[in-house]
């Protein structure tokens, strides 16, 4: 069984996605084991205590300074005595002491093709600026796994999503939402849970079905 921690920032939709797969049997030989938000009007916090699923804030407001709350960050995530770390709209910088403790054991959902609009600056919905700016036609998700860089992790799984015309920024996250992050964030998870997904040479390697 696959412990997970899934780390949130805002509404939890992601999150739903992936309790709503664990409840269905999409994700296989998974239990969530905990929810973590860095903020404490989370939605997020609300679905998981609705599933009865632990959860906490962790904020970086309630500690003296940065390296505080990184080792709070830490000591929580080992008390729950997790595999994997699922960053579901984290919007906090993962610090380097825990990507190498949880090396190819952390992933991310970004709301773009990686590598377009995503590194420092690129979240949330100005990452959909950034698309219906330059204008691209076709954009969409990728999940991966984290390492130092910000999005530069080994890619296990991406989604293409149409731009529309007449999109705005919110409608063009909410497309990408429901056509690529809330499926393959629930896809890789079972994916990892059933040992299909490896690291060589700096790639994600994916077990076809
Ligand atoms: C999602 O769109 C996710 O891809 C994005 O934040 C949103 C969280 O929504 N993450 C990033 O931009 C990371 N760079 P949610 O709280 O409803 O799941």
């Amino acid at each position: 069984m696959l412990r997970i921690a899934v780390l949130v920032s805002g509404g939890g939709t992601n999150l739903q996605a992936i309790m709503d797969a664990v409840a269905d049997g999409k994700i296989t030989n998974t239990e969530i084991a905990t929810v973590i938000s860095n903020n404490k009007n989370a939605y997020a916090l609300e679905r998981a205590a609705k599933a009865g699923i632990p959860n906490c804030c962790i904020s970086p407001k309630d500690y003296a300074d940065r390296a505080q709350f990184h080792e709070a960050l830490l000591a929580a995530l080992d008390e729950a005595q997790v595999d994997l770390i699922v960053l579901a709209g984290f919007l906090v910088v993962i610090p380097e002491m825990m990507i190498r403790k949880y090396r190819n054991r952390i992933i991310n959902i970004h709301p773009s093709l990686i590598p377009s609009f995503c590194g420092t600056g690129y979240y949330g919905l100005k990452v959909h600026e950034g698309v219906l700016n330059r204008g691209v036609k076709v954009t969409g998700a990728t999940c991966h796994f984290v390492d130092e860089g910000t999005d530069t992790g080994p890619i296990i799984l991406q989604k293409a999503v149409e731009v529309k015309n007449g999109d705005t920024p919110k409608i063009l996250q909410q497309r990408v939402m429901e056509e690529a992050e809330w499926i393959i964030m629930p896809k890789a998870i079972d994916l990892i849970a059933n040992g299909k997904v490896k690291v060589v040479d700096g790639k994600a390697i994916v077990e076809e079905n």
